[in-house]
């Protein structure tokens, strides 16, 4: 990628690029113990161990799609964090709609939808010592140009074989890039995501649908009636109590499939 050509001040500036490694997550933990400044990134062109939400393994091949990960260091409140993964979401899914033309989803917390199947998720990775933030990793991976995806998940696809074309996955990532800053910068200064929340429900699959929540080994139904100011899913389950769930360890799937 041509740094010359990102309009940021500093995300992405320092760039660190690899074609094989085993996951971009965890080269940009490293490097931001080492003292890597904000906004710095890690890329590459194969991950040979990608890592996933909830423990799951992220099928990265050579050159077909973006992993990358982006170096923070917020000041902020360790519950505050999951509040990122929105931001870098909705960005993520504004930037591929604007340089593909496909209409982006997201499926709360953080999956990238197109035509009701998954083509880009992230996990974000804090480090803390007590209560203060080193550093928070955010890894993004986006399935671009992929021709053969995980068998194992049966929703997945690629912007390429829905949009029928190849993409140029830098333009992608350029303005990816362009769109986080303004967004972080802007998220950091007001300690809130209030700002974006209407886009981001626009987007969003889950909203006003029933869906099938897992927590814990805990498996219920229920009826996401908000996503609140916080970015928390309101569910109504069905005794009618509400349930407010934080983003974490919890997976939310439509009632007949993935959304
Ligand atoms: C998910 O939806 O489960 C999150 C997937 C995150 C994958 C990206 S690819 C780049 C970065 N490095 C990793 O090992 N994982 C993230």
């Amino acid at each position: 990628m041509r740094i010359e050509d990102l309009n940021t001040k500093y995300m992405g500036k320092e760039l660190e690029y690899h074609e094989t490694i085993n996951s971009t997550n965890i080269r940009a933990k490293e490097w931001a113990k080492q003292g890597a400044k904000e906004g710095s990134l890690v890329i590459a062109e194969y991950q040979s161990a990608g890592k996933g939400r909830l423990g799951r393994t992220w099928l990265s091949p050579k050159g077909e799609g973006i992993w990358m990960s982006l170096i923070l260091k917020p000041f902020l409140e360790i519950s505050k964090i999951p509040q990122i993964t929105l931001v870098a979401g909705l960005c993520m899914s504004q930037a591929i709609q604007k340089v593909t033309g496909l209409k982006t989803e997201i499926k709360w917390p953080n999956d990238i939808v197109v035509n009701n199947k998954k083509i880009a998720g992230i996990l974000t990775e804090l480090s803390a010592s007590t209560n203060s933030i080193n550093s928070v990793v955010v890894g993004i991976g986006v399935n671009v140009n992929n021709q053969v995806l995980d068998t194992s998940i049966p929703y997945a696809t690629s912007l390429a074989l829905e949009g029928n074309k190849v993409y140029e996955r830098e333009e992608i990532i350029k303005e990816f890039l362009n769109l986080f800053e303004v967004n972080y910068e802007q998220y950091i200064k007001e300690k809130s995501i209030v700002f974006l929340l209407a886009d981001y429900k626009e987007r969003c699959v889950n909203l006003n649908k029933e869906v099938i929540i897992l927590n814990n080994q805990q498996e219920y139904i229920g009826y996401v009636q908000n996503i609140n100011d916080e970015g928390s899913l309101e569910v109504r389950k069905l005794d009618n109590t509400i349930e407010t769930i934080f983003t974490g360890e919890v997976s939310v799937r439509g009632l007949y499939g993935y959304v």
